[in-house]
């Protein structure tokens, strides 16, 4: 079995090896810690064994509703945010044609709402939908999420409207806990076919649950293969036989230590953009606490080389890098020669694009690293579901200790409820009746 692979040789420079290695102590027993689940947050650990425990009856049922999906709608609409919405979007969008939206041969679309409140993101998607045959994937742990209920009012009406309420609630599928929650109670009075998001995995971490694992298999990709990826990295993690993920978390912890308060997550293919959104609030929400916490920054290179590559190269001297790297891309396209030559470009003629990127990549780490970037390297041998299993498993178990080994719960997120009491306060929601008094007073 191909594995991905880590390289931390680029990271040494501020710190030495010796600095990783006094991390080990704190590293093992952090594994441990998530294995006997003697840390903080201890009952938010469901992600540890998942891939493992993941029947095949559940994979073939979130299939056959995926087919059903698939079989009747043009486009389906999947609403969540945050954890509800982020390990989906990554996958598909790593998995996708770059052009699947404008293509007519990708049925169904799959399209996403609920991830933030944009008004007129909300009418341009009714309006794109008015004349299809669309379908809903609602997503929420907690039922009770402003931004995914908000969209879910909006296209419920807008479907029952187009097919009738009998006809429309066929067509919509909600994810969320076993029994609380107001969406739980909307899709028993409703009739929806439903998923349960188990209560001890948290919303980032739930990727590799229905939550991710329904809206990749509407979009046609594999997900017992996904499953299957993360399931043969759990093992070897969790056996010791495999300490990738325990090494990038004492890396960065020591980095971190020595004063490095940036992780900038880098890619070199477009495809990966929502796989850095994915990690940032992995990251973000797991370790921003106690006011402690390395920043989880991304870019996509080469891209961002011509916008953020002049800070980074010679801005302050606070951040690290982390490159994912693919080493096999799906398609080759090589550059042709010219007699001309106008454009001077025939000391490339015959070579592959990818050939040029990895120079870029190569020469990008190099220049990095001289000016002071320490630099880790993630390869990953091919963008396919088994990879990105791995890749999923291997930064959520890094997560988990690095969380341990920075001394926070990595499995709580209670700043994420200071905008929402401000929000509830200022729209007068009952039950906020003293914030809404005491808000208007600094407003
Ligand atoms: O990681 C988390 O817990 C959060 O980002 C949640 O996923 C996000 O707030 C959405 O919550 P819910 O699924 O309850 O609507």
């Amino acid at each position: 079995m191909k594995q991905i692979e880590l390289s931390i040789k680029n990271a040494f420079g501020v710190i030495d090896r010796q600095a990783v290695d006094s991390l080990t102590p704190a590293g093992e027993s952090s594994l441990k810690k998530l294995t006997d689940g003697t840390g903080l947050g201890n009952d938010f650990l469901g992600w540890v064994e998942l891939p493992t425990h993941t029947s095949a009856s559940l994979l073939d049922d979130i299939n056959a509703t995926a087919a059903t999906l698939r079989n009747t709608c043009e486009a389906v609409v999947v609403i969540g945010i945050g954890g509800s919405y982020l390990g989906a979007k990554a996958v598909i969008e790593a998995m996708s044609d770059s052009f699947a939206a404008y293509r007519k041969d990708v049925k169904p679309q799959v399209l996403f709402a609920g991830q933030n409140i944009g008004e007129d993101y909300l009418y341009e998607l009714s309006d794109y939908l008015k004349d299809k045959k669309f379908g809903i994937i609602v997503i929420s742990k907690s039922g009770t999420t402003t931004e995914p209920a908000i969209a879910f009012r909006l296209l419920k009406e807008q479907l029952e409207a187009q097919l009738g309420k009998e006809e429309a609630s066929k067509r919509i599928v909600a994810i969320t806990d076993a029994s609380r929650g107001a969406l739980r109670s909307l899709a028993t009075q409703e009739g929806y076919k439903t998923f349960v998001i188990d209560d001890n995995v948290g919303g980032r971490f739930s990727v590799l649950t229905p939550v991710g694992l329904l809206p990749i298999a509407v979009a046609g990709y594999d997900i017992h293969a996904l499953i299957s990826g993360a399931a043969d990295f759990e093992k070897v993690t969790l056996t010791g036989a495999n300490d990738m993920s325990r090494i990038y978390a004492q890396t960065r912890n020591a980095l971190y230590r020595a004063g490095k308060k940036t992780e900038i997550l880098v890619n070199y293919n477009p495809k990966l953009h929502f796989f850095g959104e994915w990690w940032k609030q992995l990251y973000g929400e797991s370790e921003g606490k106690d006011h402690k916490g390395i920043f989880p920054a991304a870019v996509d290179n080469s891209t961002d080389l011509h916008s953020m590559g002049q800070w980074i190269q010679e801005g302050e001297r606070s951040i690290f890098e982390t490159v994912l790297s693919v080493v096999e891309q799906r398609h080759e396209v090589r550059i042709g020669s010219d007699e001309a030559n106008l454009d001077g470009l025939n000391y490339l003629a015959g070579k592959r694009v990818d050939e040029v990127n990895k120079m870029a990549e190569l020469g990008t780490i190099l220049a990095h690293v001289d000016g002071g970037v320490p630099n880790i390297h993630i390869t990953i041998p091919q963008l396919n579901e088994y990879y990105l299993g791995q890749l999923i498993y291997f930064f959520e178990a890094a997560c988990g200790i690095s969380g341990y080994i920075l001394d926070v719960n990595p499995f709580n997120q209670p700043g994420v409820e200071a905008y929402k009491r401000n929000m509830f306060a200022l729209l007068e929601k009952p039950g906020y009746e003293a914030e809404t008094e005491a808000i208007k007073k600094r407003i």
